[in-house]
């Protein structure tokens, strides 16, 4: 069905408009300026804030405050975004949010348009940096599909969180969150791993070392390698993990073990019995970092964790954050090249469907040229990888790192010929890591892999575009300094 036209009022003028559309959507569309705090057009209305009250007559002359974001026009509405009543609903409401965040400058900017200095009311934490806006738990669930943070609590004691208040396992470090966030709040940095810009600089800065590339990440060389592992590819990463256990420089590794036949968790292995049987690529999301909280909660000083790059970048959060705490604390990250990663029932399902084959049985899976296969009692069967979409994690199309360029040393299978690894060497941990490694070396073919890293940032750029449309990277930092 077509949709309706309709002609409504905005402060006086004429304004024909999709019926269902928002206030907020029409007027923005007519140049009428409406202030928000909880709205962006990537995202479902939630109407907390109500800063976009406006008056509204309607048809039988009724008179109401509503709030634009989430009201749709009909025929013969009357909006007045700047009556008296409106006026003063803002003020009010802007004393309360300078009272709840009394140093967040975007609000106390748009308190002072509205008159507001200081707020009438008690201030219970002058430290209060978050509006409860929702933006950021909604583009976390709705875009991102990831739902790592929620509200918890009632009344004063609501806050955004992740779940248990500890490392959140699910959050992939996308960076949306801290993007839509109007206050550039420090509550969504607790447990979860929003990794901006600038985090990134920081951390190459502190962890890194050699030349910067924009598609490589930091780098100091790159080269094709085999071990004498029968791992996924070149058996790579096992060997650098058998090999820093071996030599001490660390006890405890976070590694991705197959459990119920094809499904995969996070385990701790100490030992290189353990390390041996988690090598070979799982192609799922697997979540790590609760495994990492737990080893830090043991006292463990050397730990090594192996992981995708959203692991890859929550493991380096937590390690900056760690380091204030525990200076003796050392992790070593061994990064795995990463294009997409897969939903377990979903890809059991789609193999099942395309291949006729049961997942589980699988003794090994393959993701090579476009080829999805899967290897059963030695024989092999194949689709393409494309055809998996409705398997894949939706969170990845946001995922703008293909080489897992915050590790210590990157791995993968891009840019190797068969039985290969490609290796990218990132830090002197890295570095010192290869030391004593007996590997079979060849030349990569770094064009493939750039290849690859441009298209996935591509991908990611081009989701990101609605969440960024009326949103601006909180550059600046929000809240006053004391
Ligand atoms: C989800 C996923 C997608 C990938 N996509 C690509 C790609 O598009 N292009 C590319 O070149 N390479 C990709 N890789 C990397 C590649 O498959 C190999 O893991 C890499 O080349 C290392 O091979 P290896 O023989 O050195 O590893 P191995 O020596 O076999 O060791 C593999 C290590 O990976 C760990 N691991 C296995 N599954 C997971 C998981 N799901 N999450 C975290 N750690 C895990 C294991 O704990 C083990 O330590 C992907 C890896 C994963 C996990
Ligand atoms: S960084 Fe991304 S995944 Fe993590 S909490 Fe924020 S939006 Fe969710
Ligand atoms: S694409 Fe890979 S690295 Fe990025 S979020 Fe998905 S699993 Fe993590
Ligand atoms: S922007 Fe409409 S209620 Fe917040």
């Amino acid at each position: 069905m077509e949709a309706k036209e309709v002609t409504l009022k905005i402060d006086g003028k004429d304004v024909k408009a999709t019926e269902g559309a928002s206030i907020l959507e029409v007027a923005r569309k007519v140049g009428i300026e409406i202030p928000t705090l909880c709205y962006s057009s990537a995202l479902e209305p939630f109407g907390s804030c109500r800063v976009c009250s406006v008056e509204i007559t309607d048809a039988r002359g009724r008179k109401k405050v509503v709030t634009s974001c989430n009201y749709p026009v009909k025929e013969g509405l009357e909006v007045s975004t700047k009556s008296e009543k409106v006026l003063k609903t803002r003020k009010l409401l802007l004393e309360l949010l300078l009272a709840r965040c009394p140093k967040v400058k975007k609000i106390q900017d748009l308190a002072r348009e509205y008159g507001v200095e200081k707020p009438r009311f008690w201030i219970e934490d002058v430290e209060e940096d978050c509006i409860l806006c929702g933006l950021c738990t909604r583009v976390c669930g709705e875009r991102i599909g990831v739902y790592a943070i929620n509200f918890a609590n009632r009344g004063v004691e609501r806050e955004v969180t992740a779940p248990y208040h500890s490392f959140s396992d699910d959050c992939i470090g996308c960076g949306a969150c801290a993007i839509v966030c109007p206050t550039n709040s420090r509550r969504i940095q607790v447990n979860t791993y929003p990794t901006l810009p600038e985090d990134i600089e920081n951390i190459e800065q502190k962890f890194l070392k050699g030349t910067k590339d924009e598609n490589f990440g930091v780098y100091s060389d790159v080269f094709a390698a085999k071990s004498s592992v029968d791992g996924q590819d070149g058996g790579v990463a096992t060997a650098l993990l058998v090999s820093g256990m071996q030599r001490g420089l660390f006890d405890s590794a976070i590694v991705v073990q197959r459990t119920e036949g094809y499904n995969s968790e996070a385990v701790i292995a100490e030992n290189v019995d353990n390390i041996m049987k988690a090598k070979g690529t799982k192609y799922l999301r697997v979540k790590m970092m609760s495994k990492l909280g737990e080893l830090i909660d043991k006292g463990k000083k050397k730990i090594a964790v192996v992981g995708t790059a959203c692991e890859v970048r929550a493991a380096r959060k937590i390690q900056k954050i760690l380091l204030k705490e525990f200076p003796d604390v050392e992790i070593t990250i061994i990064g795995l090249f990463c294009f997409e990663a897969f939903d377990y029932e979903k890809l059991k399902k789609e193999t099942k469907k395309l291949l006729g084959v049961d997942l589980d049985k699988a003794e090994k899976t393959q993701i090579h040229k476009g080829q999805y296969i899967v290897q059963i009692d030695g024989k092999e069967y194949a689709c393409k990888v494309k055809e998996l979409n409705d398997a894949i994690e939706k969170g990845c199309a946001y995922c703008d790192d293909f080489t897992a360029k915050l590790a210590d040393i990157s791995v993968g299978s891009v840019g190797s010929p068969d039985g290969y690894s490609t290796v990218i060497v990132r830090s002197d941990v890295g570095k010192r890591l290869l030391e004593k490694l007996d590997l079979a070396k060849e030349d990569a073919n770094t064009e493939e892999v750039t290849k690859l890293s441009i298209f996935k940032k591509k991908r990611a750029t081009k989701n990101f575009a609605p969440i960024l449309q009326d949103m601006q990277i909180q550059t600046e930092p929000q809240t006053e300094q004391c």
